[in-house]
């Protein structure tokens, strides 16, 4: 993808750092967890960025910091906005509280006042985007199964139509199946979208499927990144390939 070097990035950090202060003590003091050591990451338009790595290695850290829900102890952010996240597990993204048809345009609402009949055309339309029909407007999220609401929560994300989506670990919750199924909306979606994907995941078989460029983190930092597929059969840093082999493949046959 060498033509997304002449272009503008819609994600630029630099040097971030973040220091969790846990409130834990066991010996008295406090504790301090470096979750991001210095990273540096430009996301240019339409990119899917697959980020992988070890479970705290920092990833949902960073993402959270380019959505703009975390802020960094140190460094540099410049996000093009809109951007909007999708979290691993719908059963806790989505207020209990709140129908369906309220929680596809609250993004919406956040920024402009919408009329009711412009209100029920907008939720319709975002869950015909996601593939689900009307009846869903007036339910609660635990009408749903898993993978119905992680169409909710994009249909969610899509409403204010985001030019950077970070998708943390987006269908790692569900089986397999229905796993292929949200992949596939979210490509789909790409397609239409142009939106850049940062794509967070700990399946890399499947994310080189589709990803461009692969950020493999370890302890708070990058430790290699490059084209997907390249960087999949001939890793260069000797903890991508450990990460690499020990990975399941199952479900990229199933992404059509
Ligand atoms: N709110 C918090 N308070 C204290 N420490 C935290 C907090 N959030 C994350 N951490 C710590 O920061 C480090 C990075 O966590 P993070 O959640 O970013 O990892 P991750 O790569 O997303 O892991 P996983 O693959 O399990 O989701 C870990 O050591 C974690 O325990
Ligand atoms: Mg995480």
């Amino acid at each position: 993808m060498s033509g997304y070097g002449r272009t503008e990035p819609v994600v630029s950090v630099e040097n971030l750092h973040k220091v969790y202060k846990s409130k834990r003590t066991p010996f008295g003091r406090p504790v301090s967890v470096k979750a991001l050591k210095g990273i540096s990451l430009k996301v240019y338009p339409g990119e899917i960025v697959g980020i992988v790595g070890e479970s705290g290695s920092g990833k949902t850290t960073l993402a959270k910091i380019i959505a703009g829900i975390e802020s960094p102890t140190k460094g540099r952010i410049f996000v093009k906005k809109p951007i909007q996240m999708v979290f691993q597990d719908p059963f806790s993204s989505l207020n209990p509280r709140m129908k369906v048809k309220d929680i596809v345009v609250e993004p919406v609402e956040a920024t402009r006042k919408i009329q009711k009949h412009q209100r029920f055309k907008l939720a319709t339309e975002l869950l015909k985007k996601v593939g689900l029909d009307e009846d869903a407007l007036e339910k609660y999220p635990h009408e749903f199964s898993g993978g119905q609401r992680q169409r909710i929560a994009i249909a969610r994300a899509i409403s204010i139509d985001p030019q950077v989506l970070i998708l943390d670990e987006p269908t790692s919750s569900l089986d397999v199946f229905v796993q292929a199924q949200i992949i596939n909306l979210l490509l789909e979606i790409h397609k239409r979208t142009e939106a850049a994907y940062l794509f967070i995941t700990h399946n890399i078989p499947l994310v080189i499927n589709f990803a461009h460029r692969l950020v493999v983190m370890k302890d708070g930092e990058i430790v290699e990144e490059g084209n997907a597929w390249e960087t999949y059969n001939t890793p260069k840093h000797p903890y991508t390939e450990n990460l690499i082999s020990s990975v399941p493949s199952k479900i990229f046959s199933l992404i059509g």
